[in-house]
């Protein structure tokens, strides 16, 4: 017992919060690779049941597989985060299996390295389309089937939605919107008791994203070099911020985008 800091009475020490998530509900677009693929796995040890949503049905069969064979309770669909109607229908197999959403996870991306001059409509269309489009599509399809209050909806954004980059101007104007939608939607979401929020992860070692980002040593040196960090983040440190976002701790968290990215949007710290 400790003595309450207003008006002196004994009281016991407030508890660490919970990450438990057993018994609760996730659904996942983008669930079955690289950074969401490991936030699913983190979900499902937590005590989720993870349903994954991607747009190769292999690739669906495979996360659901290495989840049910650590023992979680997983089931997936395949579906495309640009079209609406499969998505709605992931979302009712869904919650139709298991109940309400409590956790809805936006984590597909599209992205690679194009000047504007030389890059089609299409292919600026494709990433918006896949980023934010299909952000609001999933969050859109989502929001009739979750837990009211309580549900907790995440998207991955990026450092490119804050800061220019050239050969990513489709990715950062997609990124800016992903952000701006967190925020809008948590001002809508909120009085409901739904809570939106962003995680923006900086170079993630091992994902396609890196991959196409910096294809090779020297570009990893001279981009690790920039870092304030100096070293690039892994999935668990991805994982570990969406638990948190997801768990009672961060139960007056709403439109916020967090960046777990080594310092990315400080700047160049090669100097
Ligand atoms: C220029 C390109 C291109 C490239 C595709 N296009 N790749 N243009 N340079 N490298 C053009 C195509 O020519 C076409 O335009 C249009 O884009 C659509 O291409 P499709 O292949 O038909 O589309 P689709 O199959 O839907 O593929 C979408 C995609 C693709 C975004 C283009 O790359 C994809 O599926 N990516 C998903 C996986 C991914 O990108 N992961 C990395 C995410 S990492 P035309 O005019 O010919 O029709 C990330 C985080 C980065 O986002 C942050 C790191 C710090």
């Amino acid at each position: 017992m400790t003595a309450d800091e207003h008006n002196g009475t004994p009281r016991a020490l407030t508890p660490a919060p919970s990450y438990d998530l057993t018994g609760k509900v996730c659904f996942m677009a983008g669930g079955t690779s690289g950074i969401n693929q490991r936030i699913a796995e983190r979900f499902a040890t937590a005590g989720a049941k993870v349903f994954v949503m991607s747009r190769k049905p292999e690739k669906v069969e495979a996360t659901v597989a290495l989840l049910r064979e650590a023992g979680a309770e997983s089931d997936g669909q395949a579906a495309d985060v640009r079209d609406y109607q499969a998505i709605e229908a992931a979302v009712e197999a869904c919650a139709d299996r298991w109940g309400p959403l409590d956790m809805v996870l936006a984590g597909q991306a599209g992205n690679f390295p194009a000047g504007a001059a030389q890059m089609s409509a299409n292919a600026f269309k494709s990433v918006i389309d896949i980023d934010l489009l299909g952000t609001f599509n999933v969050f859109r399809a989502a929001i009739h089937r979750c837990r009211r209050p309580g549900a907790v909806f995440l998207t991955i954004s990026a450092p490119q939605a804050t800061r220019p980059y050239p050969y990513q101007s489709h990715v950062c104007a997609a990124k800016a919107g992903v952000n701006m939608l967190v925020k809008c939607l948590a001002m809508e979401w909120g009085p409901v008791g739904v809570r939106v929020n962003g995680i923006s992860p900086g170079p993630i070692d091992g994902t396609e994203g890196m991959d196409r980002l910096a294809p090779n040593e020297k570009m990893r040196e001279t981009y690790r070099k920039q870092l304030a960090l100096r070293t690039f983040g892994d999935r668990d440190d991805i994982a570990d911020a969406a638990l948190w976002l997801c768990s009672g701790g961060a139960d007056y968290v709403t439109g916020t985008i967090l960046e777990v990215e080594g310092g990315t949007t400080l700047g160049d710290a090669s100097s």
